[in-house]
């Protein structure tokens, strides 16, 4: 049985995994309405990447004999100047998110939960490659600068992005 405290972390990021989606999606929004419809796609698929996540953990919430604690999903921003104010923000968030992914395996290491621990571990993964791509698309926005030939190019780069299920077997 899961602990309360360990059973409200994980609900939390439930919420904040779905929370991750809409921003995406927001996101998302606004770059097809700036007509760039690769941005838009990558985006996309990463609301869709947050959603698996958030629907993981509350799968595994059932599966170790709780309920999840729902909450209101916090309105998202809607509006962005442009695609690097944006990657900053995704950047940004998903610092905050490792944060928390780091949070609930400390307090699993705490009450002894080796399963919680151990289930943490792939999103403690994850995460390093979540901050990397964003990093990487941020670093590529800098050298881009006002170019919009190769903005177009990285836009035509990041329409490429397929979903992959996270979690196929599930
Ligand atoms: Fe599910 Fe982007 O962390």
């Amino acid at each position: 049985m899961l602990r309360e405290k360990l059973l409200g972390a994980l609900s939390n990021q439930v919420n904040a995994e779905y929370y991750s989606a809409y921003l995406y999606l927001a996101m998302s929004a606004s770059a097809d309405q700036m007509g760039l419809k690769g941005i838009a796609n990558w985006l996309f698929i990463q609301a869709q990447e947050e959603m698996a996540h958030g629907t993981r953990i509350y799968q595994y919430i059932l599966e170790r004999g709780a309920a999840p604690a729902f909450a209101a999903i916090d309105l998202p921003p809607t509006s962005f100047a442009d695609v690097p104010e944006m990657f900053g923000m995704v950047l940004e968030h998903e610092q905050k998110v490792t944060q928390s992914i780091n949070n609930i395996a400390t307090i699993a290491m705490q009450e002894s939960d080796h399963a919680c621990y151990q289930f943490m571990m792939w999103f403690v993964n994850e995460q390093v490659e979540e901050e990397a791509s964003a990093t990487d698309i941020l670093d590529k926005l800098r050298f881009i600068g006002e170019n919009k030939g190769m903005l177009l190019a990285l836009d035509n780069e990041l329409g490429a992005r397929v979903f992959v299920d996270p979690f196929p077997a599930q």
